[in-house]
């Protein structure tokens, strides 16, 4: 056999070879589990690089990504909110009146709870959300079946809600002041409308 009849035999089989190999991987690639997302290749393009809302952040103040606003400041499309978390200023807060009381958006409102409210109070109220439940936080957040929360006004849970209340941390600055209203009405709507779970 000369030189170049023992090249091209070669380069014929390695061509060959090449298909199958192609071919498998072809085979390999495609995963039969639609669940399954199958190889990363580059995560970056599948895990955002940036901390998200809810995440530990080394770099912040306390830790967390998500900060309140700057001590001593106020939106500019709302106004300052005067009352702290103490149970004076709850009281203070219990005459206000609940603008939204008669316009209960069971979709809209719905939304705020399960973005804010969800993960510690539960789908029911009950205070076993799944933060809770999980074990990762231990502190039992309120039953809003109970007689202190069916007792409050409007004005008390929106307080509650906007300064805080107790160890809960306040939740005004993420959200407006009107859909922090609109938050009283599904605690109303979830007192009135699922089980009361034994204690
Ligand atoms: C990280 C968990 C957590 C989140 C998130 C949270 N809460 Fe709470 N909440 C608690 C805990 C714990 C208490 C009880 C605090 C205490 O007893 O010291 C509480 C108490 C309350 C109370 C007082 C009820 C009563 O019995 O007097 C209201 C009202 C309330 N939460 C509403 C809300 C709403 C509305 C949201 C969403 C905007 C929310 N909470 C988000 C943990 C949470």
């Amino acid at each position: 056999m000369s030189m170049s009849n023992r090249l091209h035999h070669l380069l014929k089989h390695m061509k060959y070879r090449i298909s199958i190999f192609l071919v498998l991987v072809l085979f390999i690639s495609c995963d039969r589990n639609p669940n399954h997302p199958g190889w990363t290749f580059f995560p970056d393009m599948e895990e955002s690089q940036a901390y998200e809302t809810w995440s530990e952040n080394p770099y912040m103040p306390g830790g967390k990504t998500m900060v309140g606003p700057v001590e001593g400041t106020v939106a500019t499309h709302e106004h300052a909110y005067g009352f702290v978390k103490t149970p004076e200023d709850e009281l203070r807060a219990a005459s206000l009146e609940n603008p939204v009381a008669g316009d209960f958006n069971k979709e809209h409102s719905q939304m705020l709870y399960n973005r804010y409210c969800l993960i510690c109070h539960g789908p029911d109220g009950n205070g076993q959300g799944s933060l809770f439940t999980s074990g990762k936080y231990p502190i039992p957040p309120a039953n809003f079946h109970l007689e202190r929360a069916m007792d409050k006004s409007d004005g008390q849970l929106f307080h509650n809600i906007r300064a805080g209340f107790g160890v809960m941390g306040p939740h005004g600055f993420m959200m407006s002041v009107e859909d922090s209203w609109h938050l009283v009405n599904y605690i109303r709507h979830l007192q009135q409308n699922t089980p009361v779970e034994p204690e």
